[in-house]
């Protein structure tokens, strides 16, 4: 008795089996049929599930698997024959309305540290600075001794260096102050660069801070350059890039220059933001500049009695916040896409 059931199941799942295999439609109500008919909960499967109870347990394990086979491929079926005819009607709805406008191509956007960037050479290119680029990672003379640093110089402390090797020291550079050594050691003046780039800084993350983040470094040497050249060119990028005419040199320290000052802007008090941004004074810091060190100047080859210079340093990120009122520096690297696509109408 026990036997013949086996008998039974095994011939009845091999010709369906065959039935499946066999199978073949374009219709897709044929294709739900079928599902029903091996697939639903009055299905083939589902009485053969039943009968298989029944089996004798030294059996079980052959029909069983045999069972599952059947399943699997009546699913497979299914899937298949569906595919099969979505992919078709598509082909054919695609030509259905050839006066259908086509799909747009989604335009990518730069990011924003790009386009603050770029906005800096730009306004800086149009009165004769060139850009100029060097490593970013570097060693102790260019980042530090050349621009009058020399070691256990206090100063080296403000610049949380991040130390690749030590004796002779390798680092990434703190500042873009350090092409500026570069350029003087292999170009005779006049010289007018600006030097954007990416700078390391072993610093604790926050909403303010990074340990990556960017600058741009300008230097002018030439013969009679004054502070008031480096002034008038500060007050020129303020107007062109902020839209702001007033500015305030704040006296300061730097090891590389002499004067130094810091680099403030009148941004005004118009809004709450405002307000917040310049802690109620209207004034904003973007960056350091100065009148170049005579020794910086010597450690370069050049002749400090025949040549002077200015200097000046900003934060990219800094500017950026600025402009497009963002809150947090950590947004300009998440990648995020939404933060990112706000910048497409911006070139
Ligand atoms: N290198 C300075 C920093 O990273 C910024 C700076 C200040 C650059 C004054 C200059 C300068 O060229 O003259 O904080």
């Amino acid at each position: 008795m026990r036997f013949n059931l086996y008998l039974n199941m095994k011939d009845k799942i091999d010709k369906f089996f065959e039935k499946v295999n066999k199978f073949e439609t374009k219709s897709s109500e044929k294709i739900e049929d079928f599902r029903i008919e091996y697939l639903g909960s009055k299905g083939v499967l589902k009485q053969l599930f039943t009968e298989f109870k029944d089996v004798e347990p030294k059996l079980k394990k052959e029909i069983g698997q045999a069972l599952n086979n059947l399943r699997n491929s009546a699913t497979e079926k299914v899937n298949e024959l569906k595919f099969s005819i979505e992919g078709s009607s598509n082909v054919e709805s695609r030509f259905d309305d050839l006066t259908r406008p086509a799909t747009p191509i989604e335009l990518g956007s730069r990011h924003p540290i790009s386009i603050v960037k770029n906005r800096i050479i730009d306004i800086f290119s149009r009165i004769g600075f060139t850009v100029s680029e060097g490593p970013e990672i570097e060693d102790d003379w260019h980042n530090f001794t050349a621009l009058n640093l020399p070691e256990y110089h206090p100063a080296r402390d403000m610049q949380d260096t991040f130390f690749i090797e030590k004796d002779p020291d390798i680092l990434l550079r703190t500042h873009t102050s350090s092409v500026q050594v570069r350029y003087m050691e292999n170009n005779k003046p006049p010289i007018r660069i600006i030097s954007p780039g990416r700078v390391f800084r072993n610093e604790d993350i926050s909403a303010r801070a990074h340990c990556v983040f960017h600058q741009v470094e300008g230097l002018y040497i030439d013969t009679d350059v004054s502070f008031a050249d480096l002034k008038q060119t500060l007050l020129y990028f303020t107007k062109e890039m902020f839209s702001r005419s007033k500015i305030r040199l704040r006296p300061s320290y730097f090891p590389f220059t002499e004067p130094s000052a810091e680099i403030d802007i009148y941004w005004g008090l118009k809004t709450e933001t405002d307000h917040k941004i310049t802690k109620g004074t209207g004034w904003l810091e973007i960056g350091g500049c100065g009148m170049v060190d005579p020794n910086v100047l010597k450690n370069t080859n050049i002749d400090s009695k025949k040549y002077s210079g200015f200097a000046f340093g900003m934060g990219v990120e800094r500017i950026a916040m600025l402009l497009y009122q963002i809150p947090d520096i950590r947004m300009f690297y998440e990648n995020d896409v939404r933060f990112l696509e706000q910048f497409k109408s911006v070139i």
